[in-house]
């Protein structure tokens, strides 16, 4: 089992008080991703439940894009990238959504067959707008989710009530 390396992995995440903006506790995880051992285990964790039950991992630019792209290694699946407005240059779908601090619209190309079963990944689950808006993309292309994993769930913003169904490696 893993668990001694996930309470490891769990310890290296930072938490920055006021960062992007007074008020806000930001879950910083790059100290855990600088680790090899760390990044590994929450890797494998985060696509366990799931096994064999995706096709592809997408993942919400820009920190869902590391642990998504690790998590398709991991996987044996290929990855496909939800982005930020502009980033792509064939978008065939366009969302926009609210943020803990400020708003943003997410696009997504359909490179895959309608129907491929989508595992959707992020680092950390706050509002929950963020997850809310892929999910709704997703599912705009015509493809099925698999799941959701997120690594690092922050109680008390609403977050679990408006996703509901996930899987979360660590919470506060
Ligand atoms: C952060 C984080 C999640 C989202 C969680 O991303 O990486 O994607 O916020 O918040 P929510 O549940 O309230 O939507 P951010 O938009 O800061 O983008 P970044 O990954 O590019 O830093």
């Amino acid at each position: 089992s893993h668990i001694p390396a996930l309470s490891r992995a769990e310890s290296l995440i930072r938490t920055v008080a006021d960062y992007p903006k007074p008020g806000i506790l930001f879950r910083d995880i790059t100290p855990l991703l600088a680790d090899a051992e760390a990044l590994r285990v929450t890797t494998e964790a985060l696509v366990a439940p799931f096994e064999g039950e995706f096709d592809v991992v997408a993942g919400i630019e820009a920190r869902g894009f590391i642990l998504a792209a690790a998590a398709a290694i991991t996987a044996g699946v290929g990855m496909l990238p939800i982005r930020k407005a502009g980033k792509l240059p064939r978008p065939a779908a366009s969302v926009d959504y609210d943020l803990e601090y400020g708003t943003a619209t997410v696009e997504m190309h359909d490179d895959l067959p309608a129907g491929s079963r989508v595992l959707l990944i992020d680092d950390v689950l706050a509002t929950g707008g963020t997850l809310e808006a892929g999910r709704v993309i997703v599912d705009r292309l015509g493809y099925r989710l698999a799941g959701i994993s997120v690594l690092f769930e922050i109680d008390g913003l609403g977050g679990r009530d408006r996703i509901g169904d996930l899987h979360t490696v660590f919470r506060s």
